[in-house]
């Protein structure tokens, strides 16, 4: 019996294919390595002495994904892989709509041709789109406000939908508020392409050497600084989440939504405060105009998650800065430098 874990050679997924092993599951990896590294597989299994497949493929290749199914047995899926950069969204709608909705497709009809109807999700606090109030519970409106956010907004829809067709399915929808942090070890961690548009990949590029400053988007925000306020979650806290999630979904059917973050919010002048702490760098910054479509405050109502899956995040913003930093400062260019050392050998 095995997990299957999509996106598992990214940032989400590859924290939690560790715990996923240290708690003794056996996994499978489907990858198609649009936005991660292979050395990100090779460092799990370093780092937890197991050994596990992996396979390069697209999600949206029914046969090669058919074939996985085949040949092992797969008992639950964990759906990570997804495109994920708003902006982006923003620019290629189409790509998005296409891939994210058909790649969590036809990973569904093969599940189902499979008998596999076990499922987690991750959405996105996304789906929330401009709060009424804080913080946030699982019924508050939806209605996110760019491409991105709408595919995860559709593909919930979609597996509700599934659920009401056949009660046989159990499906675990996670709302992940802002994932930060690294594993403690410094050898897997978040490792953007190009100038990170989140905001603690950018202070730890910054805290490195690699960028100047970091710009403040706005500080005219009725936040207790002015400055936007967001529910920052360390990514192994949020990894842990999904073994809790899996373990509710064995034990149930249909369709459960939750909210993983940690029901506390920053600034982003409190964030740069503490990375400073955490790495002993002194972070320049500069004020600049609000991003067009940030909000001023999200953070979560974590009730649910707390009580159903018996969930907590442990893990406070000084450790999300301290894993953060060891994690940049043992490998300023990311997965990458590797890349362009074996090219060269
Ligand atoms: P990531 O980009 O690091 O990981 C996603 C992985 O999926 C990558 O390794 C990529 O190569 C792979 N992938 C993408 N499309 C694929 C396809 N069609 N077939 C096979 N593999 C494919 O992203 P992440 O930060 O680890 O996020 C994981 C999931 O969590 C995504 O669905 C994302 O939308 C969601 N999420 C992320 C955040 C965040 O801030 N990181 C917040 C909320 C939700
Ligand atoms: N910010 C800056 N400067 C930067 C980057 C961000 O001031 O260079 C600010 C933003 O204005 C915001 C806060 O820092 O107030 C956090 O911004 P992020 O870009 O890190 O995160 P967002 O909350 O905007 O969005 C992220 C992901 C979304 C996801 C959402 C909730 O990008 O995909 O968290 O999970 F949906």
């Amino acid at each position: 019996m095995a997990i299957l874990v999509t996106g598992g050679a990214g940032y989400i997924g590859s924290h939690t294919c560790v715990e996923l092993l240290n708690a003794g599951f056996n996994i499978v990896v489907v990858d198609n390595l649009s936005n991660s590294h292979p050395e990100a597989l090779k460092r799990v299994t370093e780092l937890t002495n197991k050994s596990f497949p992996s396979y390069f493929i697209d999600l949206m290749d029914r046969d090669s994904l058919d074939h996985v199914f085949k040949e092992h047995h797969i008992d639950a899926v964990i759906h990570f892989a997804g495109l994920k950069a708003v902006g982006e969204s923003v620019q290629f709608p189409l790509k998005y709509y296409h891939d994210n909705l058909m790649s969590t497709t036809t990973l569904c009809e093969v599940m189902e041709e499979n008998n596999v109807r076990q499922l987690i999700f991750s959405s996105s606090a996304t789906v929330y789109g401009v709060p009424q109030h804080v913080p946030i519970d699982e019924n508050a409106p939806i209605g996110a406000i760019n491409p991105y956010g709408r595919t995860k907004q559709v593909i919930e829809q979609i597996l509700h939908d599934l659920v009401q067709s056949n009660p046989n399915w159990s499906v675990a929808i996670l709302r992940y508020f802002n994932p930060v942090g690294a594993h403690k070890s410094g050898r897997i961690g978040e490792d953007p392409s190009g100038v990170p548009n989140n905001l603690v990949p950018y202070i730890a590029q910054v805290a490195v050497g690699k960028l100047t400053e970091v710009s403040v988007y706005g500080k005219d925000y009725d936040t207790l600084d002015g400055t936007g306020v967001r529910d920052y979650i360390h990514v192994v806290d949020l990894a842990l989440g999904h073994l809790k999630a899996l373990l509710k979904i064995r034990a149930t059917q249909g369709v459960c939504t939750y909210n993983l973050g940690t029901g506390q919010g920053f600034s982003v002048l409190e964030m740069i405060q503490a990375f400073q702490e955490a790495s002993g760098r002194t972070i320049p910054y500069r004020i600049s105009n609000r991003r067009q479509g940030d909000i001023a405050t999200c953070y979560a109502e974590t009730t649910k998650a707390n009580t159903e899956l018996n969930w907590i995040a442990e893990r406070g913003i000084e450790e999300m800065c301290r894993d953060t930093w060891r994690w940049q400062s043992m490998n300023p260019n990311g997965y990458r430098e590797l890349a362009t050392l074996a090219q060269k050998g």
